[in-house]
């Protein structure tokens, strides 16, 4: 689990960019975004996936891949890569507010500070078919903003109670829960004062590492989806919408939790947005 928090990292604060990127201004950012998506918009063909050399989001300009994926012999690849027995995921692993996160020593005196959420939805191919013991894993910032990470830079107190990582096997409808805590907005490097929308981390790990796919899911109505290059590498309104989960009054614990429901669509049109390899 280290593992994504770290490319969590490396893609939002481990990039850091050049003396000349991290004195642009949000102004002049936003700038840029809107002449990209003007420029997008006279060509009338918006994408649903991320332009990958997005200048705005200052380290995918040396970072973006700009050759074709390395192809691979997936049966080969699964002698080297990591997997995952079904069986070795704990149900507790999917409830971030308690102690149960397996490869921490930490010793948790109580629970988590932050607004408590359930994040729940299905995991479906393009024909609405439910993909089933898929495993899910999350990573995401405490409640102040603050992931557990040893690059991290952010001044923001850690919460002994919240390590931010959890996963779980869909069911047999495809759906996946989660326990978590509402992560709070966290300022990265792209930019002056740059921050990023607050934001749960997602892997999807398909049948072999090759297949694994890492998104972001966010939370609506969010006031910095206008001002951050990394959502707005995606020129797409539907696709960015996509992203962002739906407040489900059926998902919160009565006078306990809220609830959230957020479905990624793995193939078709209507495909969830993921990241590049190299873009992690
Ligand atoms: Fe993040």
């Amino acid at each position: 689990m280290t593992t994504t928090t770290d490319q969590a990292l490396e893609a939002e604060q481990g990039a850091v960019p050049s003396s000349d990127a991290a004195a642009t201004t949000q102004a002049e950012i936003s700038a840029e975004i809107a002449e990209i998506s003007q420029s997008v918009e006279q060509a009338g063909e918006p994408v649903n996936q991320p332009l990958l050399g997005y200048a705005p989001y200052r380290s995918s300009i040396l970072r973006h891949p700009t050759k074709d994926p390395r192809h691979a012999d997936p049966e080969e690849i699964e002698l080297w890569t990591p997997c995952f027995g079904h069986s070795e995921v704990d149900p507790l692993e999917a409830n971030l507010t308690i102690g149960a996160h397996a490869g921490t020593n930490s010793t948790y005196a109580g629970e988590p500070l932050g607004e408590r959420i359930t994040v729940s939805g299905r995991i479906v191919d393009g024909d609405g078919r439910p993909v089933v013991g898929q495993l899910v894993e999350i990573w995401q910032a405490n409640a102040a903003g603050r992931y557990v990470h040893k690059h991290e830079q952010h001044p923001a107190p850690l919460d002994p109670n919240f390590v931010g990582v959890g996963r779980c096997i869909t069911g047999a409808d495809g759906s996946y829960h989660f326990q978590t805590i509402k992560p709070g907005p966290y300022p990265w490097g792209n930019h002056v004062n740059a921050w990023r929308p607050a934001h749960i981390h997602f892997s999807v790990f398909g049948r072999a590492f090759t297949q694994r796919l890492v998104t972001q899911m966010y939370f609506p109505g969010d006031p910095l989806f206008a001002l951050d290059p990394i959502y707005q590498s995606i020129t797409d309104q539907k696709a960015r919408d996509a992203l962002v989960a739906t407040y489900d009054h059926d998902l919160t614990a009565p006078e306990y939790s809220m609830g959230y429901n957020w479905d990624i669509v793995l193939t078709g049109p209507a495909r969830t947005w993921t990241e590049q390899e190299d873009n992690r």
